[in-house]
């Protein structure tokens, strides 16, 4: 008999969860104006808001904590992290800052300016807010493939490069650089190929633009490229990982992903004036050069757990997990974007909540609806997220609007995932009769989400 998959590795220590009662749910979901990110962490059962500084260390990681060099400038973490980055990505000049969008900060301050146009693939929603908050443009391009979750292909992330052609034309000198996010989280986590990471490296030489990786959860793309992709299986990850970052001129990273940390993040480079300028704001907004906002056994941890996760056995178990709620979801016919994604599953809440008009956010309703069932926190992705146009005010329909559930790394077993799984089931069941979604009562000009306020649809 072939031996069944498991994990590459085992626990060390664990953390008690609680279960509540659905009444006492109800209760604090009204305090906390219907917005997950309001609910206090011990009122959820199992959580899968993000996976974001939400992973298991390693005890190798817990050890090197102890080693962490605290040094004000020219600490020894910073060099142990640096030279990591550097092995694993090929770029030379590293910049730390507390986490990702910090990095997106210190280098779109310097890079970004009223009018300007950034395409990319689907933007995280900080680095859309980055860029709109300074006037300028947001404009995705990733293929129209992404937009039909039903669809399964390999490489639905990808950039569509006829439509980037056209951006690039059309805004010329007003486009500063091309942002690729891998994977793309917005639609999915869904990979972004080698070839499609060439193709845009050569339409950028092509109209002399630079290319930055959002690159928050780049080794999970690496794995789909050896898995999915003709010619790279028999390549390692850090291959891989090295080729992808050949194609770009810098990267952003949050290393609270794929670094598997709580905390941290970085900019690199090999570009010595993006650098340069950078380290200007960097100083300003997250420390001197060496520690930009990490602690030095913060980065020691990010060293560690960067060469860890950038090996095949670490994310064949994380990806494979992901999969096999993916594969309980198909058991019950519970619609979502497929193929499942590096990170996460996303279930796609209009195919659901068929009765629930737009205006009342169907995937923030499912997310409710899924907490009260069972005490399990996902995230909206959706109509919520994708915030007003800043100039017409509107809410923006026409991206997908989707519950998000974000697996943490090496967190929860395949028993939680029967839960999760078991608990949407019964909303499925009974999606009939849920006609009614939710009101905004407050919300904030950008990033809305995170504060908006709600109560149910009359
Ligand atoms: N880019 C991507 C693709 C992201 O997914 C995130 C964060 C960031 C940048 C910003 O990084 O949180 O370290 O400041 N995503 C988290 C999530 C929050 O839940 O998907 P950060």
């Amino acid at each position: 008999m072939e031996l069944p998959f498991a994990e590459s590795w085992k626990i060390k220590m664990v953390e008690p969860i609680r279960k509540s009662t659905r009444k006492e749910r109800e209760q604090w979901l009204k305090e906390a104006k219907y917005n997950m990110f309001q609910l206090k962490a011990e009122q959820v059962y199992i959580d899968l808001i993000t996976d974001s500084g939400t992973g298991a260390m390693s005890d190798r990681q817990w050890a090197a904590m102890m080693l962490g060099d605290e040094s004000y400038a020219g600490a020894s973490s910073y060099y142990k992290m640096k030279d990591t980055v550097t092995r694993i990505t090929g770029f030379d000049y590293v910049l730390p800052t507390h986490q990702g969008r910090a990095a997106e900060n210190v280098l779109f301050s310097c890079l970004i300016k009223e009018g300007d146009v950034v395409p990319g693939n689907s933007h995280f929603d900080t680095t859309k807010g980055h860029i709109e908050s300074r006037k300028a443009i947001a404009l995705d391009c990733t293929i129209d493939e992404a937009k039909d979750t039903q669809l399964e292909i390999p490489f639905k992330g990808n950039v569509d490069i006829a439509k980037l052609e056209e951006a690039l034309k059309k805004y010329g000198d007003r486009i500063p650089f091309i942002i690729i996010t891998i994977t793309n989280n917005t639609s999915g986590g869904q990979p972004v190929s080698m070839q499609n990471l060439w193709d845009t490296r050569v339409l950028a030489n092509k109209y002399g633009k630079k290319v930055l990786f959002d690159s928050a959860r780049f080794a999970e793309n690496a794995y789909f490229i050896k898995t999915r992709e003709k010619g790279f299986d028999k390549k390692t990850i850090k291959e891989i990982c090295l080729e992808m970052f050949s194609y770009a001129d810098a990267m952003t990273m949050s290393a609270k992903k794929d670094a598997i940390v709580n905390m941290g993040g970085f900019f690199a480079t090999n570009l010595k004036d993006w650098y340069d300028m950078a380290k200007v704001k960097g100083i300003a907004y997250e420390g001197f050069v060496t520690y930009g906002g990490m602690n030095g056994r913060d980065m020691n941890a990010l060293a560690i757990g960067l060469d860890e996760n950038t090996e095949f056995d670490n994310l064949e178990s994380r990806i494979k997990q992901v999969e096999y709620l993916g594969k309980k979801l198909d058991e019950y016919g519970i619609p979502y974007q497929r193929p499942a994604g590096g990170h996460a599953i996303f279930v796609d809440a209009t195919k659901v909540l068929t009765h629930v008009p737009k205006e009342e956010f169907p995937a923030q309703t499912l997310t409710v609806e899924l907490y009260l069932e069972a005490g399990i926190r996902g995230c909206e992705i959706g109509y919520l997220l994708a915030d007003r146009d800043p100039v017409t005010r509107e809410n923006r329909f026409d991206g997908l609007d989707l519950l998000r559930l974000a697996i943490p790394r090496r967190v929860y077993t395949d028993n939680h995932m029967n839960v999760v799984a078991a608990a949407l089931k019964n909303i499925y069941d009974r999606r009939e009769s849920i006609t009614k979604g939710l009101e905004i009562t407050w919300e904030a000009e950008l990033l809305r989400h995170f504060t908006v306020e709600m109560k149910r649809a009359k």
